[in-house]
């Protein structure tokens, strides 16, 4: 592990184009479950499949049912930035990191300083309307019984991207050039399983791909350096110089 980690830290003092890649698994040090992990949130026992309560038409049809579910389990107010985050916030204000692209909603890379990031699936910070459109934070949702509603009488929706819905094109354009532009991808913490968010990695065009995952994924034949282990622990060992 330490020559890998020794060649990471050479890549990164010759990088002035970092982008970083995440799922779940750059949260987990934080506290918050991942999804497919043994102990994530997919394999724990629910009346209906996660991914089937996560769903547009679950929102539209069982709303109360998907609120329950999403407060008891997407919603971590208390967690907090770990080393990951914070090393990577550290990398975009010494110049060398363009962006973070991540499919978690938690805001956690915001919270330790990172400003471009690109939230592929939304950010339960963001909570709107359904009818006229007014913002809410968090807040609105977490204290709210059953169905949150706007003074309007209209349904508080979080801006999450649910399964059957489409990715913000604005971000997936953002993330997909700093993506094409990166001298070093480093992607992170996440199965790569989920497309489209999982395919964004092929626009890619250097000869750095870096995996730092607990589990090997599809893209590990195809990465420069691979790391088995977590990613939190191995960008703590980074120096940015
Ligand atoms: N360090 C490195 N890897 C980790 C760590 C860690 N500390 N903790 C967990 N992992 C790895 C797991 O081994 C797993 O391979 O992170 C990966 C997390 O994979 P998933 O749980 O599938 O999460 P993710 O890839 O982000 O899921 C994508 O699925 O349900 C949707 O919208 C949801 O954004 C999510 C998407």
């Amino acid at each position: 592990m330490e020559e890998a980690i020794q060649t990471l830290q050479q890549w990164v003092d010759e990088s002035q184009h970092i982008v970083f890649f995440g799922g779940a698994g750059v949260s987990t040090e934080s506290g918050i479950p991942d999804f497919r992990s043994v102990d994530g949130l997919y394999h724990q026992q629910y009346s209906q499949p996660p991914e089937t309560i996560l769903s547009h038409t679950y929102f539209e049809r069982h709303t109360e049912e998907f609120f329950r579910f999403y407060r008891n389990k997407m919603l971590f107010p208390d967690a907090q930035p770990n080393n990951a985050h914070r090393k990577l916030a550290e990398l975009e204000q010494a110049g060398k990191l363009t962006a973070v692209v991540t499919q978690n909603i938690d805001g956690l890379h915001q919270k330790a300083g990172s400003q471009c990031v690109y939230e592929l699936h939304g950010a339960v910070s963001r909570n709107y309307c359904t009818r006229c459109h007014r913002f809410y934070p968090m807040d609105a949702v977490m204290q709210s019984e059953a169905v949150p509603h706007c003074d309007c009488g209209g349904i508080i929706k979080p801006d999450v991207v649910l399964y059957e819905e489409c990715l913000d094109n604005a971000t997936v354009d953002g993330a997909v050039r700093a993506i094409a532009q990166a001298d070093l991808l480093i992607v992170a913490g996440t199965s790569l399983v989920v497309y489209p968010a999982a395919g964004l990695i092929n626009y890619y065009r250097g000869r750095r791909l870096v995996l730092i995952n607990l589990e090997p994924t599809s893209a590990d034949a195809r990465a420069d350096l691979v790391l088995h282990d977590k990613v939190g622990r191995v960008l703590e060992q980074l120096q940015v110089r």
